[in-house]
């Protein structure tokens, strides 16, 4: 029989991606736990839910009993997307960081460890290694740095997760990825937001001086690496994953803005995020020499086929961009 793979939060962006990335190559069956958060849209994955493959269970990973319900049936291998995902959420309201990301992960961990799994692939992000300077790249041995309480949580998660390996010998490896652009990205994140804001002419806010650097990397290109993390990963193991492709914010919403013919004028410079980490940077040289990792997506084709998603999709995110995502957006952005 083919393996089963639990994907939590498969309804989240990367989940989503990774979980048609997976159903597209292989014969896996896909059990995706997702607590279907504001993040969470079953929209996502209509097109496969009637893939006998592929199973939804709604639950939240921080109950024991939800995870103890989908662990009923065998499961060889965990990918653990689940998680509070947003650093300005995080800031305004961080509990709900603290409950999904640490303790669900610890649940995870417990069931797959009572359970015998074969692979627990936690993963993470590059943000756990905090701020980088002018120069220099997050290397796996970098020191453990979070500045937000995202991150923080995410780090927690990690030496938990480290600590099942060193402890009980579980099969755990984690990634460690920079930010990620591409279809189905929940618009409150700098590059789907400014894309919509454009489409609908309103403005696009810039934090502080519009310099922080990010390095951006396709999902299609994460995906694929956490597919080989998946199968070739070695236990006890970090992989870093990234295009090497540092950009700062107004480039990227300049170019947001040239792709869709926008003006300039609609970028507004608003108050910077607190504790707002300045440069990330990825040094993927580990995934690539050991698992022959090589990102696919020119960064220009990749921006250019992300946008033309969004103007195509418009139902998707303005059914999004109603209700509770108004409230936030007037509670983040409102008064700044
Ligand atoms: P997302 O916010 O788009 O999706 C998160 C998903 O998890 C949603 O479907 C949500 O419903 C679900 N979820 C939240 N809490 C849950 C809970 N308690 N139980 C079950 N499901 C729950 O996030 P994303 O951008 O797809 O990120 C996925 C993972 O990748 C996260 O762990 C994130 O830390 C990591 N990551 C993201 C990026 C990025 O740039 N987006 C980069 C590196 C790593
Ligand atoms: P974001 O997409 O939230 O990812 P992260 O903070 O996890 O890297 O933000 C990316 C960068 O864009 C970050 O430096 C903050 C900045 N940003 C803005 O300038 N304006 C915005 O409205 C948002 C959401 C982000």
């Amino acid at each position: 029989m083919a393996e089963t793979i639990l994907v939590t939060g498969g309804c989240g962006f990367i989940g989503t991606n990774f979980v048609r990335h997976m159903l597209e190559r292989y014969d896996y069956t896909i059990v995706n736990l997702d607590k279907l958060t504001y993040a969470g849209n079953l929209e996502n994955l209509e097109d496969v839910a009637g893939d006998g493959r592929y199973t939804f269970v709604r639950g939240d990973i921080a109950s024991m009993a939800d995870v103890e319900g989908v662990f009923e049936r065998p499961i060889d291998i965990v990918v653990n997307f689940a998680a509070e995902s947003h650093v300005d959420r995080s800031i305004m309201d961080p509990d709900a960081f603290i409950r999904t990301n640490i303790n669900g992960t610890f649940n995870l961990l417990e069931l797959a460890r009572k359970k015998g799994v074969g692979r627990f692939v936690q993963v993470s992000t590059d943000e756990v290694y905090g701020s980088l300077g002018e120069s220099g790249a997050f290397r796996e041995d970098t020191p453990l740095s979070p500045n937000s309480p995202y991150s923080a949580s995410k780090t927690a998660a990690d030496i938990l997760a480290m600590a099942y390996f060193k402890t009980y010998g579980m099969p755990v490896v984690i990634t460690r990825c920079s930010n990620n652009y591409g279809p189905y990205q929940f618009p409150e994140k700098l590059i789907p937001l400014m894309i919509t804001n454009a489409l609908a002419d309103k403005e696009l806010p810039v934090y502080g001086d519009g310099l922080n650097v990010r390095d951006w990397i396709h999902v299609k290109d994460h995906c694929a690496a956490i597919d080989l993390v998946v199968h070739k990963g070695e236990e006890g193991n970090v992989y870093n994953i990234g295009a090497s492709n540092e950009r700062t914010n107004i480039d990227i919403v300049e170019l947001v803005l040239d792709i869709l013919g926008k003006p300039r004028s609609l970028i507004r410079y608003v108050t910077d995020r607190p504790g707002h980490d300045r440069r990330y940077a990825i040094d993927s040289g580990k995934i690539t020499e050991r698992l022959g990792y090589r990102p696919s997506v020119a960064f220009s084709e990749g921006m250019r086929g992300t946008v033309d998603w969004y103007v195509r999709n418009r139902g998707w995110w303005e059914r999004i961009k109603t209700g509770a995502y108004l409230d936030y957006y007037e509670k983040m952005y409102g008064k700044r």
